[in-house]
């Protein structure tokens, strides 16, 4: 059976003021009613004829009730939420999850997705998890979903595909993982044509991932495995042992796993995709105008081109003009303008605003 792993655990500033670390992206509601972590629920809830397994939810301590709040609005019963005491990133995070699916079913298979990504397209996702099961029950196979790349973004891992997928869309071996390439190197790869960006969902058999670990990343097992044994239930929560996960090093699964395994396979999906990654990529997303004009909230935008514009309050009236290439977003305590080109830079604009004070 297929049991979603959900994580939201991560704080980007990406898409400041919108996104903080207090109410990361995954929580707000960017496209229409519903945030990305609902709409990821939803999506996990698996295809109608063959649902999948409750997801269990990977998070932390300070967003433990907005993930619940979220999933009940959504009518979604979370099984267990996983609370870590700290973040060590993503590769501590799945194998924690690995080792708790494999008490409750040693023949699990794990889904792990993002909360914070936008996959529109419901059946084509469900359709490439088909293709993905498939490969690890025949090969045991680590799965990866790959995704066409159209730029050569640094920010992503790429999958150096092992043979060239056909129409049926079934998974092929790859070859190897290239996590966050320099410019250049991305630049060969996207040239090359023979590479897709990793899109961060994976899926595996609970025994094959912790093998892999014992394989790749031994350090970590013992350590976690602590962590999950020690931990306390609490209200429909699990808290990971302190003590144990303290000293866990702070790591990928990219890094710690998939650059250095070698029974990975790939499934090509071209249903859409994306990590939200900026302010550009949520205009892209937001159904603009023939003139790229998008907006969310009281706004009214007179002779503008390819814009994004949002009120993030209910009563406050933005009235943008004569505006090409810019972003604005305002919020009640901040407001981001910017030009369209420096959509890429707000992370580092966050970090100039934090050195401030
Ligand atoms: N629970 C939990 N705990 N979740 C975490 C943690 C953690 O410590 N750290 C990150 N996450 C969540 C993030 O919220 C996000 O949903 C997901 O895990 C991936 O983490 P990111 O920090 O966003 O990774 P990335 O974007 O740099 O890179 C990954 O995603 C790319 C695609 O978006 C990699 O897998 C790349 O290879 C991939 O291309
Ligand atoms: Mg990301």
């Amino acid at each position: 059976n297929v049991h979603p792993v959900i994580l939201c655990g991560g704080s980007g500033t990406r898409l400041w003021p919108l996104s903080r670390k207090s109410y990361p992206k995954q929580f707000v509601p960017l496209f229409g009613e519903t945030s990305l972590l609902q709409d990821c629920a939803d999506r996990l809830r698996g295809p109608a004829e063959a649902p999948f397994a409750k997801p269990l939810i990977l998070t932390n301590e300070a967003f433990r009730f907005v993930v619940t709040e979220q999933l009940a609005a959504a009518g979604i019963d979370p099984g267990p939420v996983l609370i870590e005491p700290e973040g060590r990133n993503t590769a501590p995070a799945i194998l924690a999850a690995a080792l708790y699916l494999k008490q409750q079913d040693p023949d699990a298979l794990m889904l792990v997705a993002p909360s914070d990504h936008v996959v529109p397209d419901k059946a084509a996702f469900h359709a490439a998890v088909e293709k993905g099961v498939q490969a690890v029950a025949q090969d045991r196979h680590l799965v990866t979903f790959g995704i066409a790349p159209d730029r050569p973004e640094t920010g992503y891992g790429y999958l150096k595909l092992g043979k060239t997928p056909d129409a049926s869309g079934k998974a092929v071996p790859l070859d190897h993982f290239v996590e966050k390439p320099d410019l250049e190197r991305a630049r060969q790869m996207v040239a090359d044509g023979t590479y897709l960006w990793n899109s961060g969902i994976f899926l595996f058999a609970v025994r094959d991932i912790i093998s892999a670990f014992e394989a790749h990343a031994p350090d970590l097992v013992d350590p976690v495995r602590v962590a999950v044994e020690k931990a306390k239930a609490d209200l429909g929560f699990l808290r990971l042992d302190r003590d144990a996960w303290e000293p866990i090093e702070d790591i990928s699964i990219d890094y710690a796993v998939m650059e250095r395994a070698d029974n990975l396979s790939v499934v090509p999906f071209a249903g859409g995709w994306s990590d939200v990654g900026s302010w550009s990529a949520v205009q892209e997303l937001s159904n603009p105008s023939e003139d790229g004009v998008a907006t969310a909230g009281e706004v009214t935008a007179i002779d503008c081109r390819n814009v994004l514009i949002r009120s993030e309050s209910p009563a406050q009236e933005v009235v943008a003009m004569g505006l090409e290439n810019m972003i604005a977003v305002a919020m009640p305590d901040a407001v981001l303008v910017a030009s369209m080109d420096k959509a890429q830079d707000v992370k580092a604009a966050v970090a100039a605003l934090k050195a401030k004070g």
